[in-house]
């Protein structure tokens, strides 16, 4: 690309520490949803600003698909809940049964613990050419988590529900996703139905200095 396709690097725009850090500890995992979901076009350009994120080799290969259909979101609960209807007759005494069993249930009662009732799940996948692409995916899901806050949104990994693709082969069929192709996340996004009122604290990580 030219220099002059390029827009300036203005770093007097840059938020300050201060913001950076309230925005960041305001992210928080959304698990109630307002019904309406945002537009296709926000959505689109929060899949614009995710592809800000690095990618190696910047190869940016990372590929989107979009569920924004209420039917065919609950068609995906549907078929994670047959996924773990099967897992806990395999396997009815495995450490994760319990929570299973309140999923499952709560789906026979129209109550959605896998994606929440979220009015759009985006999903993120590619080939696997170089081995970063899981990574690569990962940022960006995590750019469009972050950047969803400036449009008033709020995301939540469903990192159940990659299971259950990666597990499920109905599930994967009804993806469809192109061939060769893998799932490296998905995250649910919409309006919060509530706002937090306060922020929690987190342990400050542990760090071997060398
Ligand atoms: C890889 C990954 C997978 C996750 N999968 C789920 C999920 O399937 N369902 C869910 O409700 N939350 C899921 N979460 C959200 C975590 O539970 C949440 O980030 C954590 O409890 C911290 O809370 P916070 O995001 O509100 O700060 C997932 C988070 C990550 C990073």
């Amino acid at each position: 690309m030219s220099p002059k396709q390029c827009p300036t690097a203005d770093y007097k725009l840059m938020p300050s520490l201060e913001q950076v850090e309230r925005a960041l500890r305001l992210r928080r995992s959304i698990r109630r949803f307002k019904e309406t979901g945002p537009e296709k076009k926000v959505v689109e350009r929060l899949i614009g600003l995710a592809g800000y994120a690095p990618s190696g080799h910047n190869l940016q290969s990372i590929r989107w698909q979009v569920f924004a259909n209420r039917a065919e979101l609950d068609r995906l609960v549907g078929m994670v809940c047959d996924w773990i209807g099967k897992m806990l007759e395999e396997n009815p005494d495995s450490p994760q049964a319990p929570l299973f069993r309140k999923i499952v249930k709560a789906w026979s009662e129209e109550m959605d613990l896998v994606l929440h009732r979220a009015p759009v799940l985006v999903l993120t996948h590619s080939r696997i050419r170089t081995g970063t692409e899981a990574t690569d995916a990962a940022i960006a899901l995590a750019y469009l988590d972050f950047a969803s806050l400036s449009f008033g949104l709020g995301c939540c990994w469903a990192g159940l529900f990659k299971m259950g693709v990666e597990s499920w082969e109905p599930l994967r069929q009804f993806l469809n996703l192109p061939h060769g192709h893998q799932l490296h996340g998905a995250m649910m996004v919409g309006y919060p139905k509530y706002e937090f009122k306060r922020v929690p604290l987190r342990n400050y990580p542990e760090v071997k200095w060398r």
